[in-house]
């Protein structure tokens, strides 16, 4: 299949196009390097063994030049990465999320409309359950109240896509509810590249561990959890990125619409992350308990089977995988890319 990737330069997207080459699908990126850089995509070809990918330096609320982009290929499916996703930041300039999130995948599926390409996978997030109504969390279990704007567009778009596919049967539509994505490509050739202070977990132990931050902060240690800190489901970006692949196949087959979890189905809190990472890569982390951030829940992880049965996907990395594989990344590009 020939693919539009949006947001394709970032930390997923660039996982996910190795995936798809492997899988013998081609690509057309379209990104406005907002949030990442051209060298992520160069790095990409050369792992795929291409000369380079046909990419598109736009922003996706651009209609006009979107409209130019889509003359010159044609598409079977688009996976949607493109958005802004920093929750922090959401909040202090909401307008912001919503005129890039909403407004950018507007624009996008009329023009994936107007090109009869109504296949679409979209890359949300375990963020729209809000706080859980059970745990392990099922596709059953509803969404709930977003704690930021970020989480909104998420939960927004998604029931902006449900509609599209009600109204128009000959849509599919694969909404991938992400749960904590970690680790790195395994040649440590492409990782997650933040810019600034991190605000996520394992970018920010990284750069512990390089000596970029002193130590790490752990946000609470008296949560209702095992050691007191929060509890998440880490997933490897790799596997992320083929749960893509199988997410295509069942677009090839006329899903429909699918929502599926995309996690390992098993919890670890902060202090489990920071213990594996020290044991696999022979490192100390130093880090001291600070109050709770506000926002964060205390624990949630997911149920994947849903993903399992439906498209064939299940996690393969462990923990220790993610735990090596983003320190081989970091330990190779102490300063990114
Ligand atoms: P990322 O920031 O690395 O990648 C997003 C890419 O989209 C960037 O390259 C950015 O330049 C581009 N972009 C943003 N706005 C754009 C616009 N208007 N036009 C064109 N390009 C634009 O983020 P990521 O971690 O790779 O996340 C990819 C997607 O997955 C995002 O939609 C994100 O919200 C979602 N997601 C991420 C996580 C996570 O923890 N990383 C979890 C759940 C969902
Ligand atoms: C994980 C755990 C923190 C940093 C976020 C978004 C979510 C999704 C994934 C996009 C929590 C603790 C963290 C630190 C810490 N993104 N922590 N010290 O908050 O689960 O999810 O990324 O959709 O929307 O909210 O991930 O990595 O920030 O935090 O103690 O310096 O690590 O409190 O328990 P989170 P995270």
């Amino acid at each position: 299949m020939q693919i539009l990737v949006t947001g394709g330069a970032g930390y997923i997207g660039s996982h996910t196009l190795v995936e798809i080459y492997k899988a013998g699908h081609t690509a057309v990126v379209v990104d406005n390097l907002s949030n990442s850089s051209k060298e992520s995509l160069k790095r990409v070809a050369e792992l795929c063994e291409v000369k380079e990918f046909p990419f598109y330096q736009l922003d996706i609320r651009d209609k006009e030049t979107l409209a130019e982009m889509f003359v010159n290929h044609k598409f079977d499916a688009c996976i949607h990465f493109a958005g802004l996703k920093a929750v922090g930041e959401s909040v202090e300039k909401p307008w912001l999320y919503y005129e890039n999130n909403i407004n950018g995948t507007l624009v996008l599926i009329e023009m994936l409309e107007k090109h009869n390409c109504k296949n679409i996978i979209f890359s949300s997030s375990a963020t729209v359950y809000g706080e859980p109504a059970e745990i392990p969390i099922t596709e059953q279990c509803p969404k709930g109240v977003c704690t930021n704007p970020y989480s909104w567009t998420k939960s927004m778009l998604e029931q902006v896509l449900m509609d599209v596919q009600k109204a128009d049967k000959e849509w599919n539509v694969v909404l991938l509810r992400y749960f904590n994505p970690i680790g790195a490509h395994k040649s440590g050739r492409i990782g997650e590249n933040p810019n600034g202070i991190p605000n996520n977990l394992m970018p920010y132990i990284t750069q512990v561990a390089i000596g970029k931050r002193e130590k790490l902060n752990v946000f609470g240690n008296d949560y209702n959890t095992a050691d007191g800190t929060g509890v998440r489901d880490y997933i490897h970006v790799v596997d992320l990125a083929k749960a893509h692949v199988c997410a295509l196949q069942a677009i090839e087959k006329q899903c429909g619409l699918g929502v599926y979890n995309i996690g390992t189905g098993k919890g670890y809190s902060v202090l489990d992350v920071v213990k594996t990472f020290e044991r696999v890569n022979d490192l100390k982390i130093p880090y001291t308990i600070k109050s709770r951030r506000p926002g964060d829940i205390a624990e949630y992880y997911c149920n994947p089977q849903k993903a399992e049965k439906e498209l064939g996907w299940k996690a393969e990395n462990d923990l220790e995988d993610m735990c090596r594989d983003s320190w081989n990344w970091q330990r190779n590009n102490p300063n990114g890319y």
